[in-house]
């Protein structure tokens, strides 16, 4: 076995250096932007800057709306580039365009174009080529460009939450779409499709989205539903880009009522109806999309007075219970950081489990559209808010809303929001981190996160190891303890740890910083060697 091995790997020598010898220079493809590793095949193309859409939120959701015909025009990069932002890029402050409570993003966009297929790398807003050719065949409708929205099942194995960032980033993709007046649709059927890329087995495609000019202009007029017992929708001042950038995540809130106008807004963005008529289909549409063209989830709401249920058709409330329940929904939650009751407005999305559970993993997606929608419209009135997942009492929770007996509604998620905690706090102090230098690019090395919180806060830690991977935030630590990590650098270089730290109020640090240096030892000479040569076994099948 050992000699064939060795004889395979005498051959590809001797072939490339054919190779070489013919051209005098290695078969690879045109590089723009060699990223530094050892994969120098690796083709990495930045994006330009994202353009500044002067959109409100409220009307770019209120736009909405599903298209699925295109004409031939394309799509410019700035165009492509501020879709590619909105949906999975990094913020000003670190953070990611949509929420994840635990930092496991695991999803995966491929930009397929006619060219090629890439793979959008948020850290550096740039597409990385994935694999050549045009797989725009792959997928529903006929576009100039489409996403394949993958969930990496190694970075999360929990579908359900796998899924619900799938649906906050289409919900970006959907709104600056369409305020660019180009547009698009979720695609839940033919995504298998995506197989014929060759994606790795830990990846399962989702969601497929066409992207393009719309073949009938968009034609709207302003006209609410009418019957409704709130507050009329208004535009408020923040656009997408501004509500992302000023998303507020707390554990904790004041407990100042919310007034009507910010109740109606917060509900309404949860699942209500377009205050924009479409002419073209002539329809209203909702906040966010649905598969197989139902609404199944319930939202109901609970403040200090009070359970009611949203009634979307009317843009309308019903009182369920009378009396603050929010203590026994705080309960019924079970362990969390998060101070639910003290938040004023608290929205739960129900799932109907009597429509076919074939349509799951649809259904998570839709539960972060709504989750979504409610975190931008907060961040769009200066208000704060989160979102639980994990409900551990669910029975518990009905009851707490006084809903028991419809045991086929299925809590999907808690999204307390209000007006954030004003205690006097200061933030954690800069993490120190402290571990080797130098090392052996293959090795594990152990590390040391130490930030001080000068409010004696427990501290919980994010660490960014230079190489694209991350360690999400930490549990709660008490302030001043060290936190250890390790980790192990795949390729040489110089890298830099980043690590920022945040109170249990969730303001955050500054970052740390340390540089640290890798070289190449022999182990990675080789592994380079074996790159080259799978690489080229595929260019030589005789080899295989
Ligand atoms: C998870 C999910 C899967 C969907 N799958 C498809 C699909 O395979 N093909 C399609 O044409 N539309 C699909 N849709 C779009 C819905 O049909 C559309 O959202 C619904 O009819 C409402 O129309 P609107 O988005 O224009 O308001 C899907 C939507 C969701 C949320």
């Amino acid at each position: 076995m050992r000699k064939i091995k060795s004889g395979v790997l005498i051959c590809s020598i001797l072939i490339l250096a054919a190779v070489l010898s013919v051209t005098g220079e290695l078969p690879i493809i045109k590089t723009k932007n060699v990223i530094e590793n050892f994969n120098f095949i690796t083709e990495e193309y930045p994006l330009p800057p994202p353009i500044s859409i002067d959109m409100v939120l409220e009307e770019s959701i209120c736009r909405r709306m599903s298209v699925r015909y295109f004409t031939g025009e394309a799509v410019t990069d700035e165009e492509l580039s501020t879709i590619l932002w909105a949906a999975y890029g990094v913020t000003e402050d670190g953070n990611r365009s949509i929420f994840n409570p635990d930092g496991t993003y695991s999803t995966i966009i491929y930009v397929i174009r006619s060219d090629a297929t890439y793979k959008y790398v948020p850290e550096d807003h740039s597409l990385l080529l994935f694999k050549s050719g045009n797989y725009l065949h792959l997928g529903q409708y006929t576009s100039p460009i489409k996403f394949g929205l993958v969930w990496d099942m190694d970075v999360e194995s929990d579908e359900m939450r796998g899924m619900a960032d799938i649906g906050m980033i289409c919900q970006n993709i959907y709104f600056d779409a369409n305020a660019l007046d180009l547009g698009t649709v979720t695609t839940g059927g033919n995504v298998q499709d995506l197989y014929e890329l060759g994606i790795p087995s830990n990846e399962k495609p989702e969601i497929i989205m066409p992207l393009g000019h719309p073949s009938s202009p968009y034609d709207f007029n302003y006209d609410p539903r009418p019957g409704s017992n709130l507050p009329a929708i208004i535009n408020n001042t923040y656009n997408l880009k501004d509500s992302i950038n000023n998303r507020l995540i707390r554990d904790k809130w004041d407990n100042i009522p919310l007034s009507a106008v910010e109740q109606s807004q917060l509900i309404w963005s949860s699942y209500g109806y377009s205050y924009l008529f479409d002419n073209i289909n002539n329809k209203w549409h909702r906040t966010l999309p649905s598969a197989i063209g139902i609404y199944p989830f319930k939202i109901y709401a609970a403040d200090q007075d009070g359970v009611y249920e949203y009634i979307p058709g009317t843009h309308s409330i019903s009182t369920i219970t009378q009396g603050d329940r929010r203590e026994e929904i705080n309960n019924s939650i079970g362990s969390t950081d998060i101070w639910i009751a003290s938040a004023t407005w608290i929205i739960i999305p129900f799932y109907n489990t009597d429509v076919s559970p074939q349509y799951l993993t649809w259904w998570y997606y839709e539960n972060g559209a709504i989750v979504h929608n409610v975190l931008l419209e907060a961040a769009a009135l200066n208000l704060s808010a989160n979102v639980i997942y994990d409900i551990s009492d669910e029975a518990g929770l009905r009851s707490a809303l006084g809903i028991s007996s419809q045991t086929n509604l299925l809590p999907l998620s808690v999204v307390p929001v209000g007006n954030p905690f004003t205690i006097p706090n200061t933030p954690p102090g800069i993490p120190n981190i402290s571990g080797p230098i130098n090392g052996k690019a293959g090795t594990p090395y152990d590390y040391t996160f130490m930030s001080i919180d000068p409010d004696g806060d427990n501290v919980s830690y994010y660490i960014r190891w230079g190489d694209g991977n991350l360690t999400p935030w930490s549990d709660f630590q008490p302030s001043g303890t060290p936190y250890f990590d390790n980790h192990i650098w795949i390729e040489e270089g110089n890298y830099i740890i980043k690590a920022k730290a945040k109170d249990i109020y969730c303001v955050e640090s500054d970052w740390g910083r340390l540089s640290i240096s890798m070289p190449k030892n022999k182990m990675l000479q080789n592994s380079l060697f074996l790159r080259l040569f799978e690489r080229f076994i595929h260019t030589f099948p005789l080899l295989k």
